[in-house]
């Protein structure tokens, strides 16, 4: 009975409340601004109190709405947000122009009993504060919001500049704009705000930046040039240029803007990484076309020239270009011997389903490309699920650090993360090395991370029998998921020789050699959480190659194993980043990288060390906390 009565007052509370947000939705101002419904699915906010933020309160699975601030100006350009229809997920910061006596926002196809009306707020803060179980200690994350692609990379006065793309406003795609972080080391950065925002002429897709030292484009010495793709469906994808004078903080978009559209109407034309060539003195911009890539120079950055193309036919077939770069590194050390890798993000075309990130090595003449493989000689810069639209840092002198994006399309848009979606891999130091005719590029983590080694165990050498585990309980007291593993081993050429990262839940990342076979295993069927795709439903509509949509159905795509090849040697040496939400190991310095997403319940805070069919010998074994 008493229950009873509370739920009729509660009831009845409910509809006071509802009943005075309603007069608050014609003409009162209690809350700051007041919602003018014109029609069904048009309501202009009115803001008349000032404040930074007006927070929006977004529902992933809904569709999107067009949020716009009018200021009357034809750069006013509508954001695409899922504001919420009957759950809050989390909110959004849209933020307000400072100083203005009354701030107009549109706000297109949401219904009026959407509960979106009732939970927008204003405020003068956001709170950033890490929500996420899942968010990365060492890696790079966007502190809210949906991020892909690093892009834009460049080293200026003792900074690193990682833009990326970026949707600040859900964390779902969509939206793009160029995020911002800087560091001094890779390691530590500083979150900045976006440098580059989606405009009247498309999203803001991926590029690169330059130093233009010998002020070639006319906006002054050393000044950071960056080139980026506009995309969208009125001007298909279209090659942009903007400077900044401020460090790479803030950047003019070109007044002539596009600087290169495709000569063929391609639909398909992105993503321009631009180079000095040094033996001619001039600029070359690669630019993915569908399945190859084309050349292009120039002497200014802003009017190229046709030079060649590269790619139809070569690696996995038929793939989608995406994310090129090129980066010419001495082989085995020496300097009188270059050669040119060419990086080529795919997608669809990974092993293992969805994106990845192949590369070819050859010569480059200043006009063309010249491969030194056959086209179907295929060469991974990793062999993990999780590594995609892989570019490297411009201006860094002989060091050529590359940095990926570590998702994959096929689910990045579902992952279990809310507050952030996606991080990057560890940025890596690329080498070059021959085997036979063949020449490789070496992949390792950058020496800066030893670093933040804050806590390290060394374990004397042991034997691991065949079919008798041996358990490395609690690896540190207090593990919060950020170590690394430095292993060398011994193995007999048979056999399997494995060890699993487990959790107290009984989760686990199974990680073996496979002697005889030549492989090295990353299983993630039992690392956590491995079905998150199951109850996704896919969206309406997508911008952008369906891709939410094409998530669907993926959960097999998850819950599998990657493999790289193994030399017939009988020592090897692993070096395996943990993070949270990920493994990546490097093998026998470089030869193969591996990064994976997992979700564990709980850290993993033990190694069970086995054997199948033959023993093994771990030579040296070392633990290292990290932190920053
Ligand atoms: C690669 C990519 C790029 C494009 C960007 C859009 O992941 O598809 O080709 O510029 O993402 O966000």
């Amino acid at each position: 009975m008493k229950t009873k009565v509370l739920n009729i007052s509660k009831n009845f509370l409910m509809a006071c409340a509802a009943s005075l947000s309603l007069a608050s939705c014609q003409s009162g101002s209690n809350q700051g601004f007041t919602l003018e419904q014109q029609g069904d699915t048009l309501t202009l906010v009115r803001i008349t109190q000032p404040a930074k933020y007006l927070l929006l309160p977004v529902e992933e699975r809904s569709a999107e709405n067009q949020v716009c601030l009018i200021t009357g100006n034809p750069a006013d350009t509508e954001m695409d947000v899922r504001l919420a229809k009957e759950k809050t997920d989390y909110f959004v910061p849209f933020e307000l122009p400072a100083g203005a006596k009354e701030t107009v926002i549109r706000i297109r196809k949401a219904p009026k009993d959407a509960l979106c009306w009732k939970e927008m707020k204003l405020s003068d803060t956001f709170d950033t504060g890490n929500r996420d179980q899942f968010r990365p200690l060492y890696h790079h994350s966007p502190l809210y919001g949906w991020m892909n692609d690093a892009n834009g990379l460049v080293y200026k006065d003792g900074e690193y500049h990682l833009y990326f793309q970026y949707n600040p406003y859900g964390s779902v795609w969509g939206n793009m704009h160029w995020g911002h972080s800087v560091s001094r080391d890779l390691v530590h950065w500083e979150h900045l705000p976006a440098a580059l925002a989606r405009d009247t002429m498309g999203h803001i897709f991926s590029g690169s930046s330059v130093v233009d030292v010998d002020n070639t484009a006319g906006y002054g010495a050393g000044e950071i040039v960056s080139f980026y793709t506009s995309a969208s469906d009125k001007n298909g994808q279209i090659q942009c240029m903007a400077h900044s004078s401020d460090n790479g903080r803030t950047f003019t978009k070109y007044e002539k803007n596009p600087i290169l559209t495709p000569f063929d109407g391609l639909k398909d034309f992105r993503d321009p990484k631009v180079f000095w060539y040094a033996p001619e003195k001039k600029w070359v911009m690669i630019v993915s076309a569908d399945k190859e890539m084309r050349f292009y120079s120039s002497q200014d950055l802003k009017d190229w020239t046709y030079m060649s193309a590269f790619g139809e036919g070569y690696g996995v077939q038929p793939s989608q270009f995406e994310c090129p770069d090129m980066v010419e590194l001495p082989v085995n050390g020496d300097v009188n011997n270059k050669k040119w890798a060419l990086i080529v993000n795919i997608n669809p075309g990974c092993l293992f389903g969805g994106s990845a990130t192949q590369y070819f090595v050859g010569d480059f003449n200043g006009k063309e490309f010249i491969c030194d493989t056959k086209p179907e000689e295929v060469k991974w810069m990793d062999w993990g699920k999780d590594h995609y639209a892989t570019v490297c840092f411009s201006n860094t002198g002989d060091r050529v650090i590359a940095m990926p994006w570590m998702s994959n399309w096929q689910y990045a848009n579902i992952v279990p993360t809310q507050q952030f979606r996606s991080a990057n891999a560890l940025p890596r130091e690329l080498s070059m090395y021959s085997e036979g005719k063949n020449v490789y590029l070496a992949v390792n983590p950058i020496k800066e991370l030893d670093a933040i080694r804050k806590e390290t165990k060394e374990i004397d050498n042991f034997a691991v029998q065949a079919d008798k585990e041996v358990e490395m309980n609690t690896l540190f007291d207090s593990n919060d998921g950020a170590f690394e593993i430095d292993m060398k081993v011994s193995v007999d050429g048979s056999g399997v020789a494995g060890f699993k990262l487990m959790n107290s839940k009984g989760e686990y990342v199974d990680i073996y050699l496979e002697q005889t076979a030549g492989k090295l295993v990353m299983d993630r069927v039992h690392s956590g959480i491995v079905d998150f795709g199951k109850n996704s439903i896919p969206h309406e509509k997508e911008a952008h190659d369906n891709r939410i949509a094409n998530s669907i159905n993926y959960v097999d795509d998850f819950a599998l194993a990657t493999w790289g090849p193994l030399s017939a040697d009988k020592e090897h040496a692993l070096r395996i980043y943990v993070d949270k939400c990920s493994v990546e190991i490097f093998l026998d310095g470089g030869k193969v990288a591996m990064t994976n997403l997992v979700f564990p319940n709980e850290p993993y805070n033990s190694l069970h060390f086995y054997s199948k069919d033959g023993s093994y010998q771990v030579d040296s074994l070392k633990l290292y906390k990290l932190a920053l």
